[in-house]
């Protein structure tokens, strides 16, 4: 530790110290060039100056379609304790944290006890949220992340949730990771098939195969498998992907807080302090009862996590494969889009505070029912700069571009690969989403309190930029781009903001939003991204529910829905009190929308005096017509 450890200072004193504001600020300047520059929404993102006309011709065309694109009555806020949908819809629970997905694990659940260590690796797992559904041989089976876990409810006799156990880590380990399971409607509704031959836990004990640059390396080389070549478990998993051949992406986000040291006279490796591993952890306590994650005696296993991990849904047996040539950092999502000539595109953000956002591309093309497996190893990994002109390119990260020493140094250490090539620090990249109907793509920015106030993890200072334009943002916004040549494969696009969120009725400067935010909308903090068939943009939060000040109207974190042409936004479901809304697919007859309800803070959905747990909700339209 040294003196200017950010820890030991306020966020006020180490801004003062490090980064004093200009005696000019550009904040009023940014936002405008943002917001009405280049904007592809110029009639509506214009905030405090009216409308202006629209921007092109080729979107007045599409504005008269944009009239139907809404096919619900909006709803207004909740601050209660349950799920809201419009008139003409319904909802039901799928699936909740500790139902069986074996028929053993049947009667298991207990709410004195969150159920038992045994049958914790087969029971549908904690904190809901990305989730893909596939259709194998006409049977929908169902890939979710188990994110993160809530302690005190999964350990109920433990003292504040605080593990005194081998068997307490090994019971949270058990409820996170990723659930693989076959689910079907029946006259009752959505159901889990118990029995299914392709229900799977894979957990943070799970063994995967590293493939790309950092198999076999010396920094990944552990007591578990000394040759480098697996690692044990994929943590954090926060959103998803789908590939074109049918299989599925989990994204390790915050891994960084099952790690610490129970000797406090390790010396923290340099590479630690980037992705913030740190001695303590973050209270998941491992390192004190399970030695794969105490540092200081295992130092390599913090480097065989923070990647994306591709499973085959179709093959229970199959060994999950970490794609490490896709970077090391907090994976938000993996948004995977096939490019004019073939190659495989996958966007995915780097959720931290000041990080950046991501690009892969194949170098090989996918060929319909060939070999998909270079796909996800040979190629070139991006990192996005915007221009405050509307302009932006995507830098590569090679040895070459970086100056550092190989590829596998590239994918291990990527967020110090994107800094030295002078990426845009952002808002936190949550999820990435491509339209089906047109090439551009949408990243949800979900905040970032600390954008001018502190450079990030890496020493990047993060002064307002034009996607960012806002200091102590804590809204968040939508940022878009669509590539030149209508191309994904492209390394160069144009962008704007979609949306900035803020709360017209408290503010009416930046902070009041862009002009598609109204008292109808308000919300926070867009985090989970999805555009259905339609090009319908569906929005869900994961921001301040305290509906009070800044935050006066907002209500319980909630899934809107977006016109990608107007640019209008309406609120179609609210969740419980406390939760996040995370986590969205469809059924494939495309007359069901699975919705992922994370950590509700109410009793949420079994009611008064049981534990509140994480659900799968089903929504339908009471016609049973499409949905998405
Ligand atoms: Fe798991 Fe960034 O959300
Ligand atoms: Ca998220
Ligand atoms: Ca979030």
């Amino acid at each position: 530790m040294n003196d200017m450890d950010p820890k030991k200072l306020s966020a006020d004193e180490w801004d003062e110290l490090k980064f004093p504001r200009p005696e000019v600020c550009d904040f009023d300047r940014v936002v405008e060039s943002a917001l009405s520059r280049r904007g592809f929404l110029k009639n509506v993102l214009v905030y405090g100056s009216g409308a202006a006309v629209m921007g092109s011709s080729f979107l007045k065309g599409d504005a008269a379609q944009a009239q139907t694109r809404f096919p619900f009555e909006p709803i207004p806020a909740y601050t209660d304790g349950t799920v809201h949908v419009p008139a003409g819809y319904k909802w039901d629970v799928l699936v909740r944290w500790g139902d069986p997905l074996t028929p053993e694990a049947e009667g298991d659940w207990n709410s004195e006890t969150g159920g038992s260590v045994e049958m914790s690796d087969k029971v549908f797992g904690e904190n809901t949220d990305g989730m893909e559904l596939f259709n194998i041989g006409g049977r929908e089976i169902l890939c979710v992340n188990s994110e993160y876990t809530n302690r005190e409810e999964n350990l109920p006799q433990a003292p504040e949730g605080v593990p005194q156990s081998a068997d307490d880590v090994l019971k949270l380990q058990n409820l996170q990771g990723v659930n693989i399971m076959e689910i079907e409607e029946t006259d009752a509704g959505w159901r889990v098939v118990v029995d299914s031959p392709y229900n799977r836990r894979i957990t943070h004990n799970t063994k995967m195969e590293l493939t790309g640059p950092v198999a076999g390396h010396d920094l990944v080389k552990t007591a578990a498998d000394p040759t480098g070549m697996t690692a044990m478990g994929t943590m954090n998993n926060c959103g998803s992907g789908k590939t074109p051949w049918g299989t599925y992406l989990t994204c390790e986000e915050n891994w960084n807080g099952y790690f610490g040291s129970t000797d406090e006279s390790f010396e923290f490796p340099a590479d630690y302090a980037r992705y913030g591993i740190d001695p303590e952890g973050w209270g998941y306590d491992y390192h004190k009862w399970d030695a794969r994650f105490d540092v200081s005696q295992n130092p390599n296993e913090p480097r065989t996590q923070g990647y994306i991990v591709e499973i085959d849904p179709s093959d229970p047996s199959s060994m999950p494969k970490k794609r490490t040539a896709l970077g090391r950092i907090k994976h938000e999502n993996a948004e995977c889009v096939v490019a004019p000539d073939g190659r495989v595109v996958v966007y995915s953000g780097d959720d931290e505070r000041g990080e950046f956002m991501y690009k892969w591309v194949s170098r090989d093309a996918y060929v319909p029912g060939g070999d998909t497996e270079t796909l996800l190893v040979e190629g070139t990994l991006f990192v996005a700069k915007f221009h405050d002109d509307g302009t932006g390119e995507w830098l590569a990260l090679t040895p070459e571009t970086t100056g550092m020493a190989s590829a596998a140094e590239v994918a291990l250490m990527t967020r110090t690969a994107a800094s030295a090539v002078g990426a845009t620090t952002m808002d936190r990249p949550e999820w990435i989403a491509t339209n089906p109907i047109r090439a551009e793509g949408y990243c949800c920015l979900t905040n970032n309190t600390r954008r001018t106030v502190r450079p990030n993890a890496g020493g990047d200072p993060t002064p307002v930029n034009g996607p960012n334009p806002r200091p102590e943002n804590q809204y968040g916004q939508i940022v878009r781009w669509r590539p030149h040549g209508a191309n994904h494969a492209s390394n160069t696009f144009d962008w704007d903001l979609y949306v900035m969120a803020g709360n017209p009725t408290v503010h009416d400067d930046a902070y009041g939003g862009s002009a598609n935010m109204n008292e109808g909308n308000l919300f926070n903090s867009p985090d989970g991204l999805a555009i259905d068939s339609t090009g319908l943009v569906w929005i869900q939060t994961d921001g301040n529910y305290r509906n009070e000040g800044d935050f006066a109207g907002n209500g319980n974190n909630q899934q809107l829905a977006g016109d990608p042409v107007t640019g209008r936004i309406e609120r179609f479901m609210t969740g419980p009190f406390g939760c996040e809304v995370t986590g969205l697919c469809w059924s494939s007859d495309l007359r069901t929308m699975f919705i992922g309800i994370q950590h509700p803070g109410a009793p949420f959905p079994d009611g008064e005096g049981e534990l509140p747990r994480s659900a799968i909700v089903a929504v339908k339209r009471e016609d049973n017509a499409i949905i998405g």
